[in-house]
């Protein structure tokens, strides 16, 4: 099939290179000049593993290109995905502007030549899909006022659940696919662009081997107001269940038992599960914070007040201050002194900062009077360029980071510091106080180093007490 996607941000280039992976014939559009040469030249804005592989190869398959003309590639395309970003505005709510103005330039642009589906993958509130056709209408009534009648358009909704860090194995091995349509003919056409992933019939790309055991992905099809819920009740069940990892962890403080201990002991009871367990600093990122007030909003308007989603955001911002405290409980005075930050990106494997716990800490530390000192082995050059008002001293390495520093702060739980020597960098340190913000050390181990180390929700007890006779 012919498919347009609109926005090239970790959504829309990660999706126009599966489905360009997958034989159909993709055209990536965006706003940003720039983006687009640089991808034209076959660099990437964004770091996602894998990417400019999948790129290669999806090019050479089903063929994929990049412009910011959006409409001759809308007038050509069965699909049409939206992409673009819905960033929080003010009052919580989605600002959907860019996706107005991608709607509007769709219409504009669709002739009576073929039937078209006009998809939207961002994140949006219910109603956007009404909002989405309305302004496609426009679009055709202000451009081809005589053709409205013969020009043919259904309208989906086709959340995404990808992770940015493993965007590329959760695209081609999605756990379930969304359509959210009433219209019939786009969600056949939308079953057909599928097929190859439903019934996963394609080969896998050599680095990323089908997971074992999959035939098939459920394709769920819904109204287009249940997708759109789908979306923000999947984020914001995820946030939440972080937040009451968090929450356990600090009565679990209190009371001298081990956070990680109690997460493994609910989590393998089928009904909690494992995963999203796992208490730290906080989750941030570019959706969790920014889904939880998009619904809050909408719950507002309707007049219910969601009080456990607001919860979830309270807990989560308060989250982030406990590095703070510890810090002080251990250094009483954080003027003058020298903190580590290990790790910037919002989570390992990406470059993303959008809401990353790391800013506010860095911007409070600064506030304090500390210095700041960080090491990430990604989000660096994205930090510095991002954020250039946090005087932060960026450091090639980790152990570069924490020498002379009086504490390290773990922010990002990266796979190289799960092997960092941490003998070495308590022999660095000028106090070797180490705040794991993602409980990622052994304590022992990390006492054994000769670290002075604090988790989150991790008791300092001793684990086995001898009971003294009188
Ligand atoms: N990032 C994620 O992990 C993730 C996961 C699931 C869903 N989402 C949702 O997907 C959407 C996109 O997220 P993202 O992280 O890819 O955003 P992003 O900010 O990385 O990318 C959005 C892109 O859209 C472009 N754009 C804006 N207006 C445009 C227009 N009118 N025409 C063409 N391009 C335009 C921007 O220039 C930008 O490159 C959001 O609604 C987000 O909530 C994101």
């Amino acid at each position: 099939m012919r498919v347009t996607v609109i926005g090239t941000g970790y959504v829309g280039t990660v999706t126009g290179a599966c489905l360009a992976y997958l034989g159909h014939r993709v055209t990536c559009v965006d706003v940003d000049a720039d983006k687009i040469a640089s991808l034209q030249r076959g660099e990437l804005p964004i770091y996602e593993p894998r990417l400019s592989e999948l790129l290669r190869e999806a090019a050479a398959r089903g063929g994929i290109d990049f412009t910011t003309e959006l409409a001759p590639a809308a007038a050509e395309s069965d699909v049409i995905f939206i992409a673009v970003g819905t960033p929080p505005g003010p009052g919580g709510e989605a600002n959907l502007s860019y996706l107005e103005s991608a709607a509007r330039g769709i219409g504009a642009a669709m002739d009576a030549g073929r039937f078209r589906v006009v998809v939207n993958k961002s994140t949006v509130p219910v109603g956007s899909g009404n909002l989405v056709e309305a302004l496609l209408r426009e679009g055709i009534r202000d451009t081809r006022p005589s053709e409205e009648k013969k020009i043919h358009f259904g309208v989906a909704s086709n959340p995404e659940f990808l992770r940015e860090g493993c965007a590329i194995a959760d695209s081609l091995y999605p756990e379930r696919i969304v359509l959210g349509t009433e219209d019939e003919r786009a969600l056949e056409t939308l079953r057909e662009l599928y097929r190859p992933l439903t019934e996963q019939r394609f080969d896998p790309p050599p680095y990323l081997p089908r997971p074992a055991g999959l035939t098939s992905v459920p394709l769920v099809a819904t109204t287009l107001t249940s997708a759109e819920m789908i979306k923000y009740a999947a984020n914001t069940f995820l946030a939440t269940k972080i937040g009451f990892a968090n929450e356990i962890a600090n009565i679990c403080e209190r009371v001298g038992a081990d956070a990680k201990e109690v997460m493994t002991g609910i989590g393998l009871d089928s009904r909690i599960g494992s995963r999203f367990l796992n208490a730290g600093l906080g989750w941030g990122g570019s959706c969790f914070g920014k889904d939880i007030q998009s619904l809050l909003h909408t719950a507002g308007e309707y007049g219910y007040q969601a009080r456990l989603l607001e919860a979830a955001l309270a807990v989560n911002r308060a989250q982030r201050q406990i590095v703070i405290q510890k810090l002080q409980e251990k250094l009483f005075i954080l003027k003058g002194r020298t903190i580590a930050l290990l790790g910037l990106a919002f989570k390992p494997d990406t470059d993303d900062l959008r809401d990353a716990p790391s800013l506010q800490i860095a911007e409070r530390l600064l506030q304090l009077g500390a210095r700041v000192k960080a090491y990430d082995p990604i989000a660096m050059p994205a930090c510095r360029a991002q954020n250039p008002e946090l005087k932060i001293q960026y450091c090639e390495s980790a152990l570069d980071a924490v020498r002379d520093a009086n504490a390290a702060v773990l922010v990002t739980e990266w796979a190289e510091f799960r092997t960092l020597d941490l003998a070495q960098m308590a022999a660095l340190m000028q106090q070797p106080i180490l705040v794991d913000g993602r409980n990622l050390y052994d304590p022992e181990a990390a006492a054994r180093a000769g670290l002075d180390y604090t988790g989150i929700g991790r008791s300092t007890r001793q684990r086995v007490t001898p009971m003294r006779v009188p």
